[in-house]
């Protein structure tokens, strides 16, 4: 089998992630194939930030700020979320509500293929990653901090770095239930 088939059933996502993160040089290999990714009516709908060192701690405090009522318990946790790994990819959509031909939602789905690539580069690179997205990629102190404009939204934010320990067996979901063979 191709290494990328190989690849592609082999991948898991690494909630566990240490230094070292991709360098300058990987980090191009891995956004020049997240480009690649299908793309309906060429829009080019995505963006990327790389946060690293400083600019995590920077990412946590926007998620504290975002929750100004918590106590102090929750506040730690917000605050230290960010530092769970080396780097964090932000995959930002940006998002053209008016297009006569790309409805939004295929518009997004091309980012999270995009980031989906990212993953997948990442891994082929030796690096694990961890896709996560919850309440903060909503929360108004977080797209100020992070300089969204109003049409863009954030796909993901992609926890990057070496797998700590073991990396997980992928387990295969048995295909019968879900595929449908035709003519
Ligand atoms: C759009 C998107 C958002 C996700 N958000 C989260 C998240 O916030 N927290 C989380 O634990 N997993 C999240 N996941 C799932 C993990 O990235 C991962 O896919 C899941 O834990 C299953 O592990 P596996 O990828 O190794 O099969 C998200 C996945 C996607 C595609």
């Amino acid at each position: 089998m191709s290494d990328i088939l190989n690849s592609m059933r082999a991948r898991v996502s690494n909630p566990r992630l240490i230094q070292p993160s991709p360098d300058r040089n990987e980090l191009e290999q891995m956004f020049q194939c997240a480009v690649r990714a299908p793309d309906h009516g060429r829009l080019r709908p995505w963006r990327f930030i790389v946060l690293q060192g400083q600019a995590l701690a920077e990412l946590g405090q926007a998620f504290e700020a975002s929750q100004p009522t918590a106590d102090e318990t929750r506040r730690l946790r917000l605050r230290s979320m960010p530092l769970r790994a080396p780097m964090i990819i932000v995959s930002v959509a940006a998002l053209d509500w008016e297009h006569k031909k790309v409805p939004v939602w295929e518009q997004q789905v091309a980012v999270g293929i995009a980031t989906q690539h990212l993953q997948l580069a990442a891994q082929a690179l030796g690096y694990g990653t961890m896709w996560r997205t919850g309440d903060m990629t909503e929360q108004p102190a977080v797209r100020e901090h992070l300089g969204l404009a109003d049409h863009e939204q954030i796909i993901g934010f992609l926890y990057t770095g070496t797998v700590e320990g073991e990396p997980r067996v992928a387990d295969q979901q048995p295909l019968d239930d879900i595929v449908q063979y035709r003519g």
